[in-house]
């Protein structure tokens, strides 16, 4: 079979490429070794920044997302209990959208079929072959049989465990990676979340993070060990710490529903560059991971194929290969500064294994000034509701 793109991954990165490029009247297809309904459940994060909202709704994928998420114009920040609000609304002009990754995910694939949009699920030993010339390919083989997608460009937007980024030859790519020693056990639980707002909590016994799906599904999540044994945690056990990390009042304030999900999550910080090699275009989770606590991961990836599908409109139209050429230095610019920004809200939230009193003080000095000083609670907002794009 002959396309124009060749997508391996359906995710957030690859969808959203599927979609914006057909927009700009390019064939692509892709192939996902999981299948439609693991792909349509699996839980991740559920923050969108306000920029990355609206193109959801330009593009025609976000009627479902405008009536059932939840705009949030603020978060709070909890110091031992003590709740303070950072009001986006007000510091930025915008608020951000909280709906599930896995939401994104089921409108996405739903909108790509109605239009005709080939998505090949349950695909295995997929490789992709001859990026460093015109004519790249990508192998795999369905229900046995092998298959070959001969096309112009290949998208490797197959997250961080995929087989794109690994097939680029030694030396081309740098890697910079940053293993932190912190964890979050994370559940899914029917009931309502102890607040209307997402709650940042920093305690003496560890971070805790409050957020939801809708109102009556909250997401919750407990710092925790990176290798934390899930065998540990009994739901009772998981609920009794998440009450007391809401500080005094807590266990009147959560309610405690059924668990639903749950899962341990190791941090990482990760980039590589460059994100491109010949013609192999690396985008989203498979070129870069960021700490869950800016809730930075699938905005990423939606600015990633934002820029990569802009390029190849230009190259499709005229010819043009500037914005191909610049794909690296556009998504990287953004990149870092969302590298820097989940660093500083974990590093500044988190109990970190090595820190001592001294650091305690700072952090509590930090978090003071954080939620006091407009010019310092500011930063904070215009990052968290995502930087300008363009
Ligand atoms: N062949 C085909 N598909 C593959 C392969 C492979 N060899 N390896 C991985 N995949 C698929 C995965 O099953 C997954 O559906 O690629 C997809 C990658 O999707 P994501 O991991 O969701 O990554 P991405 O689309 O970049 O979105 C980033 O996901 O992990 C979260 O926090 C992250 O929110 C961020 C978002
Ligand atoms: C989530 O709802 O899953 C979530 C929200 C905010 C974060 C991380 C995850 O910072």
């Amino acid at each position: 079979m002959r396309t124009q793109v060749g997508i391996v991954g359906a995710g957030p990165a690859g969808l959203m490429l599927s979609h914006l490029l057909s927009r700009e009247g390019i064939d692509s297809v892709i192939i996902e070794d999981q299948s439609r309904a693991y792909v349509e459940s699996r839980i991740r994060a559920g923050v969108i920044e306000s920029w990355a909202a609206d193109l959801l709704v330009e593009t025609g994928v976000g009627a479902r997302m405008q009536r059932e998420g939840l705009v949030h114009e603020g978060i709070a920040i909890a110091l031992n209990g003590e709740r303070r609000r950072i009001d986006f609304k007000r510091l930025t002009g915008r608020g951000i959208m909280v709906y599930g990754q896995h939401e994104v995910v089921k409108d996405m694939i739903k909108a790509r079929l109605a239009a005709g949009g080939q998505i090949e699920f349950e695909i295995t030993e997929a490789s992709v072959h001859d990026f460093d010339g015109r004519a790249p390919k990508i192998r795999y083989k369905q229900g046995g049989e092998a298959r070959e997608i001969a096309c112009d460009f290949i998208a490797g937007c197959d997250g961080f465990h995929g087989i794109c980024r690994p097939s680029i030859p030694n030396g081309v790519l740098t890697e910079f990676e940053r293993i932190l020693p912190l964890g979050w056990l994370g559940i899914l639980s029917q009931s309502p979340p102890p607040a209307p707002e997402l709650i940042y909590s920093y305690t003496d016994r560890g971070f805790a993070l409050y957020s939801m799906r809708s109102p009556t599904v909250s997401r919750l999540y407990l710092q925790c060990a990176p290798d934390e044994d899930l065998a540990n945690w009994p739901d009772d056990k998981i609920w009794k710490e998440l009450k007391a990390r809401l500080g005094p009042g807590g266990d009147k304030l959560l309610q405690e529903g059924k668990v639903l999900e749950k899962g341990v999550t190791a941090m990482r910080s990760f980039v590589v560059e460059p994100m491109q090699t010949g013609r192999l275009f690396l985008a989203g989770d498979a070129a870069h991971i960021v700490p869950p606590t800016g809730a930075k991961g699938m905005n990423l990836a939606i600015a990633d194929v934002l820029f990569f599908s802009q390029a190849l409109a230009e190259f499709y139209r005229s010819g043009k290969t500037a914005l191909l050429e610049d794909y690296t230095q556009k998504c990287l610019e953004r990149v870092w500064k969302a590298q820097r920004f989940s660093w500083w809200m974990t590093s500044m939230l988190h109990l970190n294994p090595d820190d001592g009193p001294s650091d305690r003080r700072r952090q509590w000095a930090e978090l003071d000034y954080v939620t006091s000083s407009e010019a310092a609670s500011k930063s904070l907002a215009e990052n968290y509701v995502g930087l300008p794009i363009e």
